[in-house]
């Protein structure tokens, strides 16, 4: 639809004047012609990511000055057009623009709620590779408020921010395709007041740089990662580093409130990803370890290579879970939210899993465990293959998730279930994932047909039979 006399919606029988966006549910509508969606297409998110165009690698340069809480900077973007592109969108919350440039020419711009729509002077053909550079500026908002998410995205402290955007607060302090269907490498040169450590994904570059009283870090991470990953989380920060037992890359950060966990945030880091590795193939980033913060988000988040925990000082099962989810949604990440169970559910039955490994609770007891939950326990009505928008982080996602991967076990066996975790992981490594794939390899390997526990597990709204 969306010729140049406007068009009528078959729904509405609405008029759209042409070149005007009609909000759709879909987050398509009528676009004019050339014209990227404002959605990647995820019909539980319509707003979230953008169409036209695949993100190769962002660089962020910014400066943050925890006093006045403000941030400014540059994003550099490498994309390539996926569609010829007249227009195309970034997903931005918040922050005055200031220059936008594709190419290196001064490009046109409009913003509308957390849409900044990029008008380039000529149209980029298909296929092209293109950089578009973005100046911003302003006090970074998080995200509060949103159904059941609690606060999330640039989170300001005491002394810095704790950043941890999972589902979509990466746009509340870059510019960018904010959905995890669109991985991308990432650099990041970030300036602070002296005696700040700003801590983001992958690894330092080289020494920081301290001149005139502001300390610059530079990282970078190499693999592919989603933006719900990024983080740039900034504060006084006590550091430990080394090596994992096999030679991982380790490091520990916490703020000097949790000074008596550095340790033991380090050292168990260390050995449940080289335990994980073992279970799972491969570690597949630079290093590991964790940052402990002095701000209460209420959870932790997986963030590549650094998971963060918020204001408590993490134990074995928590860390077991973050650091499966380096294979688990970070490796392996979900294109459509709906299936947010092969993170959650996965990261839940790896803390059985430690604790198995531990020789405490089996798998199987922890089931029973939970099996045990009466029939009118949230768990059995809500199905954990298809989370749900209002309702992501809903304790079926995790833990019927988790059940859901024992019942498989339980009936394809160890040998194949374990075979099923490793192949999983070797065939989609840095890739995206779907249920379906999951359960058609599940198949696959055990020569059985496991449609019926699936269903039952993952998509019935009552209890499995067990
Ligand atoms: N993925 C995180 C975990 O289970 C949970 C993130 C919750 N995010 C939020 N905005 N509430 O480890
Ligand atoms: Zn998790």
């Amino acid at each position: 639809p969306g010729g140049d006399g406007g068009s009528s919606s078959p729904a509405t029988g609405r008029t759209v004047p042409s070149g005007a966006t009609a909000p759709q549910p879909d987050g398509t509508g009528a676009l004019p012609p050339g014209a990227g969606a404002p959605g990647i297409g995820d019909p539980d998110f319509p707003s979230d990511g953008n169409g036209g165009y695949d993100v190769a690698r962002y660089r962020l340069v910014l400066g943050y000055d925890p006093a006045t809480r403000h941030l400014s900077g540059t994003a550099g973007i490498r994309a390539k057009a996926t569609q010829e592109l007249t227009r195309f969108n970034l997903d931005l919350s918040g922050f005055t623009v200031g220059r936008v440039t594709v190419d290196g020419r001064a490009a046109a711009f409009e913003r509308s709620g957390t849409e900044l729509t990029v008008i380039p002077g000529r149209p980029l053909p298909e296929g092209a590779d293109f950089t578009v550079e973005v100046a911003y500026a302003g006090e970074p908002k998080p995200v509060t408020g949103s159904s059941n998410l609690g606060t999330y995205g640039f989170i300001p402290t005491r002394d810095g921010a704790f950043v941890t955007c999972e589902p979509n607060g990466a746009k509340t302090w870059f510019p960018g395709n904010d959905h995890p269907a669109d991985k991308a490498l990432y650099e990041f040169e970030i300036t602070v007041p002296e005696g700040i450590t700003a801590l983001a994904n992958g690894e330092l570059t080289g020494e920081p740089v301290t001149r005139g009283g502001k300390t610059t870090y530079s990282w970078r991470e190499d693999h592919p990662m989603v933006t719900y990953l990024a983080t740039m989380t900034l504060g006084k920060f006590t550091l430990r580093e080394g090596r994992t037992a096999s030679g991982i890359k380790n490091l520990a950060a916490v703020d000097p409130r949790f000074r008596g966990s550095l340790d033991k945030l380090y050292t168990l880091s260390g050995k449940i990803t080289d335990y994980w590795a073992t279970v799972f193939g491969p570690y597949p980033f630079s290093s590991t370890g964790g940052v402990v913060d002095d701000f209460s988000a209420g959870y932790a988040l997986e963030n590549q290579t650094k998971p963060m925990y918020g204001g408590f000082s993490p134990g074995e099962g928590i860390i077991a879970h973050e650091l499966a989810h380096q294979w688990f949604g970070n490796s392996l990440s979900i294109k459509r939210w709906k299936d947010l169970w092969l993170n959650e559910g996965f990261a839940t039955y790896a803390e059985w899993l430690w604790e198995e490994h531990q020789g405490d609770a089996t798998a199987e007891q922890t089931f029973r465990l939970h099996y045990a939950a009466p029939a009118g326990d949230a768990i059995w009505k809500y199905a954990p293959g298809r989370a749900r928008p209002d309702d992501l982080f809903n304790d079926s996602v995790y833990t019927r998730g988790g059940m859901t991967l024992h019942a498989l076990r339980r009936k394809i066996g160890d040998r194949d279930f374990f075979e099923l975790l490793k192949t999983w992981n070797r065939e989609h490594r840095y890739g995206y994932v779907t249920t379906e794939e999951f359960t058609a390899l599940a198949e696959k390997i055990s020569g059985k047909d496991l449609d019926a526990l699936f269903d039952a597990w993952l998509f019935q709204e009552s209890k499995p039979a067990a």
